[in-house]
């Protein structure tokens, strides 16, 4: 009865419409690559997609339409929700430290050059070490739950089963374990990796285990080129401590106006 209902039921039409105009298409162009014998591995590319992936499933009628629909949802809620917030806080940490963008600009310019290759960006270590600190000190998902439904016992404590956990990945990402400055930004924490905390469970900006994160080598490609692409073109001014938090499902800025891009 109530308008934000009216709401949400508007855009869940929306992303649904989206979604099933991406499977509608993506089938019909299956079916002209089958006739055509056009394989994805024939095309050149290394891996078939995740869309291709579940629409083979759905051939041999392991999933059914809406699953596929279902998983492509997912695919769109998760995916946006979590890039349009990692995005800018990137951003606004390049513009709060003016050494760490120089740096950036320089390794962008040597590395990548003026064609811009994208085939070079994997070969991007400082920013690669910017993104991981970046989502280290500011990860979208700031905390994950689990139902613990049998008993467990970890060092010091012990959990009875039946219990709902709260894993704080905010917190746990800025324990001393990262050293004593583990509350500054410093990418270059992540050229040593012999300073880094032994912990594998240290850095779970991505979560870990069965459940992890399915879109992290995505985002991470995402990522970078987007930030590749905005440090070449713009010079970014920004204040990142000025930025205040709502906690959600995913942690969301509440001011605005909180970046300035000037051609370079
Ligand atoms: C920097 C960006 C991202 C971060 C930090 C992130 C973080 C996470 C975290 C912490 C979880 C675990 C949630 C839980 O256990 O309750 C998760 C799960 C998931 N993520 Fe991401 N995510 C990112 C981007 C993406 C993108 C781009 C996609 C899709 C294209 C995606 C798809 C998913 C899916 C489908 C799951 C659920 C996996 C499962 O339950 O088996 N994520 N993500």
């Amino acid at each position: 009865m109530s308008s934000l209902k009216r709401t949400q039921d508007k855009l869940v039409r929306t992303i649904r419409q989206q979604s099933t105009k991406i499977v509608a298409q993506r089938k019909k162009e299956r079916q002209a690559e089958k006739e055509n014998a056009i394989t994805w591995s024939s095309v050149g590319h290394r891996f078939e997609s995740f869309l291709d992936l579940l629409l083979d499933f759905a051939d041999e009628n392991m999933f059914n339409d809406v699953q596929v629909q279902d998983e492509i949802n997912t695919a769109i809620a998760t995916g946006y929700d979590t890039l349009s917030t990692v995005i800018p806080y990137t951003l606004m940490l390049i513009g709060t430290y003016p050494e760490v963008q120089e740096k950036l600009y320089e390794e962008i310019i040597s590395v990548v050059g003026p064609e811009d290759d994208v085939n070079k960006y994997h070969e991007l270590p400082y920013l690669d070490a910017v993104f991981k600190e970046s989502v280290r000190l500011y990860p979208p998902v700031p905390f994950i739950s689990r139902d613990c439904n049998e008993e467990l016992q970890l060092k010091n404590y012990k959990l009875p089963a039946g219990y709902h956990c709260t894993i704080g990945i905010w917190a746990i990402q800025r324990l001393p374990i990262w050293s004593p400055d583990a509350e500054q930004f410093r990418p270059e924490r992540w050229l040593h990796p012999e300073s880094l905390p032994k912990s594998p469970g240290a850095y779970c900006s991505f979560s870990l285990g069965k459940r992890n994160c399915l879109g992290k080598f995505f985002s991470i490609m995402f990522t970078k080129t987007v930030l590749a692409h905005a440090v070449r073109r713009f010079h970014i001014t920004s204040n990142i401590h000025e930025l205040k938090f709502k906690f959600e499902i995913l942690m969301k800025p509440i001011v605005k106006d909180r970046l300035t891009l000037e051609l370079r």
